[in-house]
C-alpha cells in the first residue's frame, strides 16, 4: 500500500507501485502456501494467473513434500468469471472456485473445463466452510489470501486471519475514492484487530512488515479447525 494507506487508485486499476524486491517477497509467500486465494475482483482487474517462476522458488517447495505450485483459489458469489482470463491459460496448478448456484449454467459449462466448481445454494460463499473444504479435500494447511480488500476484510471480519504481509511503498495518492487494505467502506471493523509486529525491513524506499494477527480465538466445533491464513505482501 501507499504511505497513505491506499492499495490501488481511485478506478481500481492495477497499478504498479512497488519494487522488484516486494514482487519477490510476494512470489516468496505464495511459495510457502498449499493454495493461494484471490477475491473475483482482483483476478478480473489484474488479470493475474497466481503462478510461481520456474527455478528455485518451486524447487523448494518440491524439496518440502509440497507440489510445484500452490494450488489456485477463486471466491465469487455471482459466479459470473470470465473462462478467458489468464489465469485459465496457464496449467501451472490446479484451479478451484468456490462460489453460489447463482453461477449461471453458461458459466459453469465453461469453467467446468478449466476448473472444480464448489457451488453453494446459500447466497454467499461461508468462507470459513470453504477453508474447511480445503483442508479436507485438498490438504491444504496454508492459504496465503492475496486480496483484495473486500475478500481481506471478510476474512478479518470473520477471524480468519493469522498474519499479514504488508509493504509500504513510498508513495501518496490522496482521494476518499482509493480503497485501503480493508476497502473503501467507511464502517469501522466490528472490534479493533490488534497486530504485533513480527519483521520489519527496509529495502530502499520501501518498508516490508510482516504482522501477526491477534485471534480473537472463538471456541471452535470439532473437527473444524481451518488451515492457516496469511495475506501476502499487499503491495
Ligand atoms: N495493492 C495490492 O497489494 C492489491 C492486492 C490485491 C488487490 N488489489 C486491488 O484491489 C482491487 C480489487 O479489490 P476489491 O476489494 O474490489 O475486490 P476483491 O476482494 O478482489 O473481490 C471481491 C469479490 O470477491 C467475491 N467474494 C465472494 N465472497 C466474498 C466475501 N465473503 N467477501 C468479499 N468478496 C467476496 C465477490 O465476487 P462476485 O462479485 O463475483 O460475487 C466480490 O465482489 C483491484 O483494483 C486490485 O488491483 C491491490
Amino acid at each position: 500500500m501507499t504511505a497513505d494507506g491506499k492499495i490501488t487508485t481511485r478506478e481500481f486499476t492495477p497499478v504498479d507501485f512497488t519494487s522488484r524486491e516486494d514482487k519477490m517477497h510476494l512470489l516468496r509467500q505464495r511459495a510457502l502456501a498449499d493454495a493461494v486465494l484471490v477475491g473475483h475482483s482482483t483476478l478480473t482487474k489484474d488479470n493475474v494467473r497466481l503462478g510461481l517462476p520456474k527455478g528455485e522458488l518451486r524447487e523448494e517447495r518440491i524439496a518440502r513434500g509440497q507440489t510445484p505450485s500452490p494450488l489456485r483459489v477463486i471466491v465469487s458469489n455471482e459466479g459470473r468469471i470470465d473462462a478467458g482470463l489468464k489465469i485459465f491459460g496457464s496449467d501451472i496448478a490446479p484451479i478451484v472456485i468456490f462460489s453460489t448456484t447463482r453461477m449461471p449454467r453458461s458459466f459453469q459449462k465453461l469453467l467446468r473445463e478449466k476448473a472444480t466448481l464448489h457451488l453453494t445454494e446459500a447466497p454467499a460463499v461461508d468462507l470459513a466452510w470453504m477453508l474447511q473444504q480445503l483442508r479436507r479435500d485438498y490438504q491444504v494447511q496454508t492459504v496465503a489470501c492475496e486480496g483484495g480488500a473486500a475478500l481481506f476484510r471478510s476474512m478479518l471480519e470473520l477471524d480468519l486471519i493469522d498474519q499479514l504481509n504488508l509493504t509500504i511503498a513510498p508513495y501518496l495518492f490522496g482521494g476518499a475514492k482509493a480503497p485501503t487494505l480493508t476497502g473503501l467502506s467507511t464502517e469501522f471493523l466490528p472490534a479493533s484487530i490488534r497486530c504485533s509486529l513480527t519483521d520489519m525491513r527496509t529495502v530502499g524506499d520501501e518498508c516490508i512488515l510482516t504482522y501477526r494477527v491477534q485471534r480473537r480465538r472463538r471456541p471452535r466445533a470439532k473437527g473444524s479447525e481451518k488451515p492457516e491464513t496469511v495475506t501476502p505482501a499487499a503491495g
